[in-house]
C-alpha cells in the first residue's frame, strides 16, 4: 500500500514552506522542500565559477545530486543569490527531468519510519506528485509576500530597499510562472489557499480542514 502524499504549491513568500513544515508535523510526515534542490543546483554552479545559465554544467550537477549531500542544508542556500540562481536553472529541462527522480522517489520512500510525505514547491500538484491525495496551491498578494520577505530579511539583519524586494519579487513571479516547462500554476484539483489575511495558525487550521476532507 502506497503512503499518503500532501502537495504544496505557490510562490516565492506565500507562507508554502512553513505550512509545509507544519502539517508534516502535524501528521508525522516527512517534509521535502524541493525549492532547497533548485537552490542547491545554482549554489554549486555559482562555486565552480559557472553561470547560472549554463544548461549543460546545470544539468550535469542536478543528475549527481543525492539526498544526504551537505549542500542541501547549507546556509548559503537560504540567500538571494541562491533564489535568483535557483529560478534559472529551474528553466532547463534536463535540470527538471533530473530532480524528477529525486522528489519522487522521497514521496514514495519518505526517509525514517515517516508515514507519509509532504513535498512543497512550484509543480508538485501539476508534474511530480499529480496523484498526491491532497494538494494544496498557496498564496498571497505580491505586496504581502514582499513585505514578508523584507521583513525576513531585517530579522537577519540584512539591509535591504522595500521597491528592490517587491522588483525581484515580480521578476521571480514571471520567470517561474511564464516559463515553458512546468509553469506555477495550481493544479486543477488543488485547494487554493490565499494567506494574504492569514496568519500561520490560521493557514494550518484550513489546510488541515482539506487535508481532512480528503483523506
Ligand atoms: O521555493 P524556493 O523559493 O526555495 O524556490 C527557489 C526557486 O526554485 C523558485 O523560484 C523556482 O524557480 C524553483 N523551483 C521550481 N520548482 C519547485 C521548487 C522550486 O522551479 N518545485
Amino acid at each position: 500500500m502506497s503512503l499518503p502524499v500532501i502537495a504544496i504549491d505557490g510562490p516565492a513568500a506565500s507562507g508554502k514552506g512553513t505550512l509545509a513544515r507544519r502539517v508534516a508535523a502535524a501528521y508525522g510526515f516527512a517534509h521535502l522542500d524541493t525549492g532547497s534542490l533548485y537552490r542547491a543546483v545554482g549554489v554549486l554552479l555559482l562555486r565552480l565559477g559557472k553561470d547560472p545559465g549554463d544548461a549543460d554544467a546545470a544539468a550535469k550537477i542536478a543528475r549527481a545530486l543525492k539526498p544526504d549531500d551537505t549542500i542541501l542544508t547549507d546556509p548559503d542556500l537560504r540567500g538571494d543569490e541562491a533564489a535568483q540562481a535557483a529560478s534559472q536553472v529551474a528553466v532547463v529541462p534536463e535540470v527538471r527531468a533530473a530532480l524528477l527522480d529525486f522528489q519522487r522517489g522521497f514521496a514514495k520512500h519518505p526517509p525514517g519510519d515517516a508515514r507519509g510525505a509532504v513535498l512543497d514547491g512550484r509543480d508538485i500538484g501539476t508534474v511530480i506528485c499529480p496523484d498526491a491525495d491532497a494538494k494544496l496551491f498557496v498564496t498571497a498578494s505580491v505586496e504581502v509576500r514582499a513585505d514578508r520577505r523584507l521583513k525576513e530579511l531585517q530579522e537577519r539583519g540584512i539591509p535591504a530597499i522595500p521597491s528592490d524586494v517587491l522588483e525581484d519579487m515580480k521578476a521571480r513571479d514571471a520567470r517561474d510562472s511564464q516559463r515553458a516547462v512546468a509553469p506555477l500554476r495550481p493544479a486543477g484539483d488543488a485547494f487554493v489557499l490565499d494567506t494574504s489575511a492569514m496568519n500561520a495558525e490560521e493557514a494550518l487550521a484550513a489546510a488541515i480542514a482539506h487535508i481532512g476532507s480528503k483523506t
